[in-house]
């Protein structure tokens, strides 16, 4: 069914389901899409058949409900979707995760200093994401609907949504350590948990989202 030398973009194209696998993992979608399977299992040492088994595995139990094609929907409507699902998603996330990650980090980053870690990368997510979020709400995404949009600002628009998404990549790494792959200890209080489950709603939504523009809008508007 997948083959080990597809993209691993290309695979959560053709199964959505397949994200969550490769978040699980730590393969990167989004930013390193363009690695094959085989590429991507071997820059993170790990075993092509293991990680095969657990994508067709998550393709099974899929089956019979497959979310809705995004490659299917026009611009306007996926520039909807992104703004809707996920956008939204990240203005009431974001200002939540960070007072309870400030939180955490204040009573047990002597417990654990890696909390405070964690903290820095969410207030880092959030400096990048919020502007980030107003430039392609206001800039790049108007000029991608309107009919005979100026192409010089649409390149210069993806070419820095790009480079930001990268940047966001980094610190998505980051955290993911900095959380220990979002496992929490024994102690952890009722904070420390909602906060690790969050960031790692947080980790998959940012995935999703940014897979979209990188894979699915941007190719539409590629400079000839
Ligand atoms: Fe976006
Ligand atoms: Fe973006």
């Amino acid at each position: 069914m997948i083959n080990r030398r597809d993209t691993v973009a290309r695979i959560v194209l053709e199964h959505s389901e397949c994200a969550p696998v490769f978040q699980k993992h730590r393969i990167d979608y989004c930013c390193k899409g363009s690695m094959t399977l085989e590429e991507a299992c071997s820059a993170r040492e790990l075993d092509t058949p293991a990680v095969l088994a657990d994508l067709e595995s998550a393709i099974a139990a899929r089956r019979g409900s497959p979310d809705q094609d995004p490659r299917e929907l026009n611009t306007p409507a996926l520039v909807g979707h992104i703004m809707s699902h996920h956008h939204e998603y990240l203005r009431k996330a974001l200002p939540f995760i960070q007072v309870l990650s400030n939180k955490v980090a204040r009573v047990h980053g002597d417990h654990n200093p890696k909390l405070l870690d964690v903290h820095g990368t969410v207030e880092s997510l959030v400096e990048a994401l919020m502007p980030h979020l107003e430039q392609e709400e206001e800039v790049l995404f108007p000029a991608l609907m309107v009919r005979g949009g100026d192409p010089t600002l649409i390149q210069k628009e993806l070419a820095s949504m790009h480079e930001e998404h990268l940047e966001v990549g980094g610190m998505l790494d980051r955290l993911r350590t900095a959380a220990d792959e979002f496992v929490t200890p024994d102690w952890a209080c009722n904070s420390y948990r909602t906060l690790f489950a969050e960031l790692e709603a947080l980790e998959a939504d940012i995935l999703r989202h940014v897979h979209l523009e990188n894979h699915v809008l941007m190719p539409r508007f590629a400079a000839s």
